[in-house]
């Protein structure tokens, strides 16, 4: 073999080494990238809480607060959510779950039975029992929670729409 033909087989392998070199260590780096940023991507799925409801004897007790306690998971870290709803069964048998959580700067809202309304704690924002703003500096009304009956149980979603349920909020 003469020089010239040692030398050019000396070069294509140096270069089919760092071309195989490069391409695993490209390969390592998205699956370790994937694996390491990749969870914090990940929107979670909704969960459905089941909720015991107490229905007064006309099935119109008025609000019942609930607490919807779940599991959530944010990159690597998983921790405890509590969410706050005002859960209520309508005269037309229908299952409202109002989000407590004020639109304004995002107080908890309470609820005053004798009042007939949701008042905000934080600057006097006032909400009429559909969760429409009447007065204050709220935005937008309250945000509801989807519902759903399953096997006669009763599960309110930690999803939350807006009022009228057009969007997810
Ligand atoms: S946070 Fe509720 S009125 Fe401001």
């Amino acid at each position: 073999m003469d020089k010239k033909s040692e030398v050019n087989r000396r070069k294509f392998m140096e270069v089919g080494i760092y071309t195989i070199g490069g391409t695993i260590a490209a390969a390592s780096s998205v699956a370790l990238a994937t694996f390491a940023v990749g969870p914090s991507f990940k929107k979670e799925k909704a969960k459905w809480i089941p909720v015991e409801l107490e229905t007064g004897e006309d099935n119109n007790a008025g609000f019942q607060r609930v607490v919807l306690e779940y599991e959530t998971k944010d990159g690597w870290l998983t921790s405890t959510e509590r969410k706050l709803a005002y859960v209520k069964r309508t005269k037309e048998n229908e299952i409202i779950a109002i989000s407590a959580d004020c639109t304004h700067l995002g107080c908890i809202v309470t609820w005053d039975e004798d009042q007939n309304l949701f008042k905000c704690p934080c600057h006097d924002g006032r909400y009429d029992p559909d969760g429409k703003v009447i007065a204050g500096p709220p935005p937008a009304p309250l945000h509801r929670h989807k519902t759903k009956i399953e096997d006669d149980r009763l599960f309110v979603s930690t999803e939350k729409v807006s009022y009228g349920g057009e969007t997810n909020v």
